[in-house]
């Protein structure tokens, strides 16, 4: 542990998708929509799935492995694990059992649950423990297995979603590179997206009832969290950048939440950034929650897009409600 305070830099990633890929025609035999709906509504042509022999543990643990790969850097090394997703496998947290896995014996590790703005929340608070010099290194992991709580019978939300991990290693470093941030919540609208817990009277003393059930599949008011996402997405980004003191012409990428590419089509546009600068792999993914954001920037990097240097401004938005947006410079 150091106790001098330093700057933030990102310096490798990686991925890691299931095997299994559903197509929007495979959908098609399960549900009544087509692929000419979903392509045109969301852009997404196909997602994939997690086997039920898998855990989420393991495609974490390998999106770990590869961005520590990428970045140089052995387990051992790692101050700290944050795991972003809301599907653990253990409800009381698997960012141990991903640290167990990769063998970060020294890591602290523990779980972050923001949604589809885990990843963002983890990239400022693994900033943070660097910034006050506590923890050098971090590996910070977005992963869900959504595919566990969707409502395979419910077409307006079972086309949307994937399965999937995405992984950074932060370290601390003589200059700044996580430029300027801004997170939000609004609880108050909560109830449009929701995985809720639901549960029935057991009386399990004569003086003590407790609640005995499980989670119920995902409900989406799609229209309202749409609305939301294309008002507040470019406002928070707007107010990253300001906090970075960039201007919008200075940015290399979009990096937004991969939700629906018209939500990306829409944000790009009230930003006034070309399409171009926007990153999307909603084609081959869907929406993976807490691992689009890492999945799509490893997919960018690896192939030549995104170089150290390049000025990325990110947004990811979803259930609570919550959204923010991280300015940061790739590499070193
Ligand atoms: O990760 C968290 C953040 N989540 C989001 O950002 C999601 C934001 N919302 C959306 O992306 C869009 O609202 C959706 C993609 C979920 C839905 O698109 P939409 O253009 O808002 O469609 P809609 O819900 O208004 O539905 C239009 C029609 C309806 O039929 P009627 O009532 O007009 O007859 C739906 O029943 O499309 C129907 N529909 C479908 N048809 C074929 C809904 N889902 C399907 C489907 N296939 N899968």
């Amino acid at each position: 542990m150091s106790a001098e305070p330093a700057g933030v830099a990102l310096i490798g990633s990686g991925s890691a998708s299931p095997e299994t890929v559903l197509t929007n025609q495979d959908l098609s035999d399960v549900v009544e929509t087509s692929d000419e709906w979903i392509r045109s509504r969301t852009g997404i042509g196909e997602r994939h799935v997690l086997s039920p022999e898998q855990g989420l543990k393991d495609i974490a643990a390998l999106a770990g492995q590869r961005a520590l790969a990428a970045a140089g850097v052995d387990a051992s090394e790692i101050d700290l694990v944050l795991l972003a997703t809301s599907s653990p496998d253990d409800l009381f947290g698997s960012a141990a059992q991903v640290q167990g896995e990769l063998g970060a014996s020294r890591a602290i590790a523990f779980d972050i649950t923001a949604a589809c703005s885990g990843f963002l929340v983890g990239l400022v608070t693994a900033a943070q423990f660097i910034r006050t010099g506590t923890y050098r290194k971090v590996l910070l992991i977005g992963a869900d297995i959504l595919s566990r709580w969707t409502d395979w019978g419910d077409r307006r939300t079972c086309v949307l979603f994937g399965d999937g991990a995405g992984a950074v290693v932060l370290t601390a470093h003589d200059t700044d590179n996580l430029l300027g941030f801004e997170l939000r919540s609004d609880g108050t609208m909560n109830g449009c997206l929701t995985l809720p817990y639901q549960g029935s009277p057991n009386a399990i003393h004569p003086k003590a009832n407790v609640a005995k059930g499980t989670y119920a599949p995902i409900q989406m008011n799609g229209r309202e969290v749409y609305r939301f996402a294309a008002k507040r997405v470019p406002e928070i980004v707007e107010k990253a950048l300001f906090h970075a003191d960039i201007t919008v012409e200075q940015v290399d990428w979009l990096l937004l939440h991969q939700a629906n590419q018209r939500i990306l089509d829409a944000v790009a546009s009230r930003l006034k950034i070309p399409g171009e600068k926007v990153i999307s792999n909603l084609a081959k993914y869907g929406n993976t929650s807490a691992a689009s954001i890492p999945l799509a920037l490893d997919e960018a990097i690896r192939d030549g897009r995104v170089k150290p240097g390049d000025i990325v401004a990110s947004s990811g938005f979803g259930a609570g409600l919550t959204w923010g947006s991280a300015v940061f410079r790739w590499g070193i």
